[in-house]
């Protein structure tokens, strides 16, 4: 699409022409922290995500997730960036279906408290003068990292592999949320808006459809309750998928079909 993009990076040996440190962790040099344009826009998705460490220590999960992400907000807004804040549905406690954009916040995890926490703050900083969009994701799947990764590899290598068949998730695919977020930063809108799976699934569900997307033997799945392995399971939503009346009055964007989810999955 042409469109110049800069990343930012913790470790000083990424740092290049088009990747810049940033470090959330540190006060100090996020106070004394320059943007490396002025325009333009800045999608926030730097941060501790994982649920556990949030829950272990929030009073330092806390400082680089809500804290320090408002410093480098404010900054930002003060150099002219349209902001992005990607959220996540752990905002919701996932008891009720279908949370929409306008639904009020419920978290049940401190990851998810403080999600909320940085939404609430970003809106405040921003005013009506600086308009932010805030963008809340259900469960995100790329074939490149993480589980879909992990299952593609056993599927294609003819390996067993396990899954729980007690834990629910709303699948996108990482196309999708690209595709929907530089659809929201294009638009110029801000608040809030949601991009989730049309469907709820269990794990199990979720690598039966990849086997079978991939041609595999959908055998190559054992369902295994999280109950009786040593996992911790912090956040278990009944309804982990979120309501997208917003996006889609406004964008004409419609929740991921998990069809589509798959292809993209194996295709990205
Ligand atoms: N993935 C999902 O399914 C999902 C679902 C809902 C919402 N989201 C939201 O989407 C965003 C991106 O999620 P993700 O899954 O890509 O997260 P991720 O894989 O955990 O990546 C987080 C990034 O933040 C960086 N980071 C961590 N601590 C930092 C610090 N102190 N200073 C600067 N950078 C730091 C990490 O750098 P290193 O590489 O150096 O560790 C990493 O690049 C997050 O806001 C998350 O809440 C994601």
């Amino acid at each position: 699409m042409g469109l110049k993009a800069y990343g930012t990076t913790r470790r000083h040996a990424d740092v290049g022409t088009d990747s810049v440190r940033l470090d959330l962790d540190s006060g100090s040099e996020i106070s004394q922290w320059h943007s490396p344009i002025t325009g333009g826009v800045a999608f926030l998705c730097a941060g501790i995500t994982s649920i556990a460490a949030c829950e272990a220590d929030p009073e330092a999960t806390s400082r680089v997730n809500v804290l320090h992400t408002l410093t480098l907000a404010q900054k930002l807004i003060e150099s002219g960036i349209r902001l992005v804040l990607l959220s996540s549905n752990a905002v919701f406690d996932g008891a009720s279906p279908e949370q929409d954009e306008l639904s009020d916040c419920r978290p049940a995890t401190e990851y998810g408290r403080q999600k909320c926490a940085t939404e609430q703050g970003l809106l405040k900083i921003a005013g009506k003068k600086n308009p932010v969009a805030i963008v809340r994701l259900s469960k995100v799947f790329t074939s490149s990292a993480g589980m879909a990764a992990e299952f593609m590899r056993h599927f294609s290598a003819g390996e067993i592999c396990a899954a729980f068949d007690d834990l629910k998730v709303s699948p996108v695919s990482m196309p999708y949320v690209l595709d929907g977020l530089i659809a929201v930063a294009r638009s110029g809108q801000s608040g809030v808006f949601h991009l989730s799976g049309s469907k709820e699934m269990t794990y199990a569900e979720f690598a039966g459809g990849l086997a079978a997307a991939m041609g595999a033997d959908a055998s190559l799945v054992r369902p295994m309750a999280s109950a009786t392995t040593d996992a911790k399971v912090l956040f278990r939503p009944e309804h982990p998928s979120l309501g997208m009346k917003r996006m889609r009055q406004l964008l004409g964007i419609a929740p991921e079909a998990p069809a589509d989810m798959f292809q993209r999955i194996i295709r990205s």
